[in-house]
């Protein structure tokens, strides 16, 4: 493989190196923020609400995934590529398989992402060779059973139920884990305690990379940029720029910030 591969991703983290992660839905950005030295492109089911102009990730079907995960695969030459398997389109083992066919064969994803402790799901895509990347905390595809978009894992039960969870994510199988929304002293736990590297958003700076939505962090997206984002166009005289502060930032442990933590 000329990119990355998820071996590439495991060794950093063995070597405390922070993997460095953004959202990608085009060949523009992708080349861009492959050229700046981004580690993974996730092209995640957020651009419902970005791209799409949805106020929640609902809408988006697994041919929307397809589309702008074959336009970012495309155009990159080093990032590693993971896309989101979109609401409703994992219930089963095999409705999993042939989604997740989906987004690697016509999409180029090189490893899938789904939401929740969904562990049979798991087993079963990471038995039929397809990498799997887990998602716990804020779960947006959850979002009208969670009531809104809100911190996850405050109370002590439902933060031993999120630790629980990540390891039989691991023990299932999956390479890698976003955690969105939680505390940091849990984040921090839960990235001591597996071996496969987490990444956070709203996770504070413990975990083993970190992830934004690209629109939030080059500040154009609509409404109110969530507290764990960054506004990195502030000091940057170009897009490039900014994505390259953004880069050495977590690099360098700089962010997140206390400030951009719970
Ligand atoms: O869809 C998305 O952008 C995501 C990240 C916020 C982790 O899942
Ligand atoms: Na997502």
């Amino acid at each position: 493989l000329k990119t990355l591969t998820i071996s590439d991703l495991a060794a950093m983290k063995r070597a405390g190196e922070k993997i460095s992660c953004l959202t990608a839905y085009d060949a523009s950005f992708s080349a861009l923020l492959d050229r700046a030295g981004i580690d993974v492109l996730l092209i995640g089911d957020s651009l419902g609400m970005v791209i799409q102009g949805h106020d929640s990730t609902l809408p988006v079907t697994v041919s929307d995934m397809v589309y702008h995960s074959r336009s970012v695969a495309t155009a990159r030459k080093r990032a590693f590529v993971v896309t989101d398997l979109p609401f409703a389109s994992y219930a089963t083992p095999e409705q999993a398989l042939l989604n997740a066919a989906s987004l690697m064969q016509a999409g180029g994803a090189q490893m899938v992402k789904l939401e929740g402790a969904k562990i049979e799901v798991i087993r079963f895509l990471v038995d039929q060779g397809i990498p799997v990347c887990g998602h716990l905390g804020l779960l947006p595809q959850s979002v009208n059973r969670l009531g809104g978009y809100k911190v996850q894992g405050r109370e002590a039960q439902q933060a031993r139920q999120i630790v629980a969870d990540a390891e039989k994510i691991e023990q299932a199988g999956a390479s890698l884990l976003v955690l969105e929304c939680v505390p940091s002293g849990l984040a921090a736990e839960i990235s001591q305690r597996l071996s496969i590297p987490t990444i956070g958003i709203g996770a504070g700076v413990d975990c083993d990379g970190q992830v934004l939505v690209l629109y939030d962090m080059l500040n154009i997206s609509t409404g109110k940029r969530p507290r764990f984002s960054k506004d990195f166009m502030a000091d940057a005289s170009s897009i490039e720029e900014a994505v390259r502060h953004y880069h050495q930032a977590v690099k360098s442990a700089q962010f997140p910030a206390a400030e951009h933590s719970y």
